[in-house]
């Protein structure tokens, strides 16, 4: 199951967005736009690409192991405001090149694996696929934040092919197991959406780092029995 987080590209919405910065921040310049645009149009592409493998990989270990290794999929494209905003928090130039130069993250997609096993195996089976290259990987599971974070980032560059040839264009893909995204999304919440006052919000952030050691000691246990009953491959953890 795939949930979009957004509706697919909307290049008149999307026009009209940019003409607003154009004209109150004098960010993109008019001759940008349809560059934007189309730059846009493939990363979305891209988004498309990677979410396609990553569901041919799940419907191949449903009919061979008859075991789904996703839980489920997120994808998104960054929005106009945050591709600024983020441009800016940076202090980069506000350009096309700029956002293809920088971020990596405009599309983006989130792999919820059912069990950490999975979380390996279905990144390790996209990543030696040959037509696409591994541009970075964060391993957060191995090494989690200190606040307790914890899934795989990997950024992938996969070829859009479009008239003029194959553009190499980067996805993030966010690979963490359904209790790690559980836990992601209150920690999130707690930091963006509370305006708690200091005390109770790190009171919160201590109880959420025990949390996150508690749900990693259950993964362990629930992984221990689930690979007593599967027949699919064990992942290798690189
Ligand atoms: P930025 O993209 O500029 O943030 O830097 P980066 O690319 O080095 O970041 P990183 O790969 O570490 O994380 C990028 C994304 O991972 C964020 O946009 C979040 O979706 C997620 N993420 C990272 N750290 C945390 C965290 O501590 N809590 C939660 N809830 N999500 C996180
Ligand atoms: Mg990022």
């Amino acid at each position: 199951m795939i949930l979009d987080r957004h509706n697919r590209l909307n290049t008149s919405d999307l026009r009209a967005r940019l003409k607003t910065f154009d004209i109150s921040d004098e960010h993109f310049d008019n001759a940008q736009i349809p560059e934007f645009i189309d730059q846009m149009q493939v990363y979305e592409g891209a988004m498309y690409e990677i979410s396609t493998k990553l569901e041919v990989l799940d419907d191949e270990f449903q009919v061979r192991f008859s075991h789904d290794p996703i839980h489920h999929m997120e994808r998104r494209l960054k929005s106009v405001d945050s591709i600024i905003g983020k441009l800016e928090r940076k202090g980069l130039p506000i350009s096309v090149k700029s956002v293809k130069d920088n971020l990596f993250d405009v599309a983006g997609i989130r792999v919820i694996c059912n069990y950490r096993d999975d979380v390996y195996s279905v990144s390790n089976y996209l990543s030696s696929q040959s037509d696409i290259q591994v541009l970075r990987v964060k391993d957060y599971i191995k090494k989690p934040k200190q606040n307790g974070y914890r899934s795989l980032h990997v950024i992938y560059a996969v070829p859009v092919f479009l008239s003029s040839g194959a553009h190499y264009t980067p996805v993030e893909v966010q690979f963490r197991t359904i209790a790690m995204d559980y836990w992601a999304s209150l920690e999130h919440a707690l930091r963006y959406k509370s305006d708690l006052p200091d005390a109770k919000l790190s009171e919160h952030s201590q109880t959420l780092l025990d949390c996150a050691k508690s749900l990693q000691n259950v993964e362990v246990q629930m992984q221990h029995i689930h690979r007593d009953i599967n027949t699919a491959p064990q992942a290798e953890e690189t």
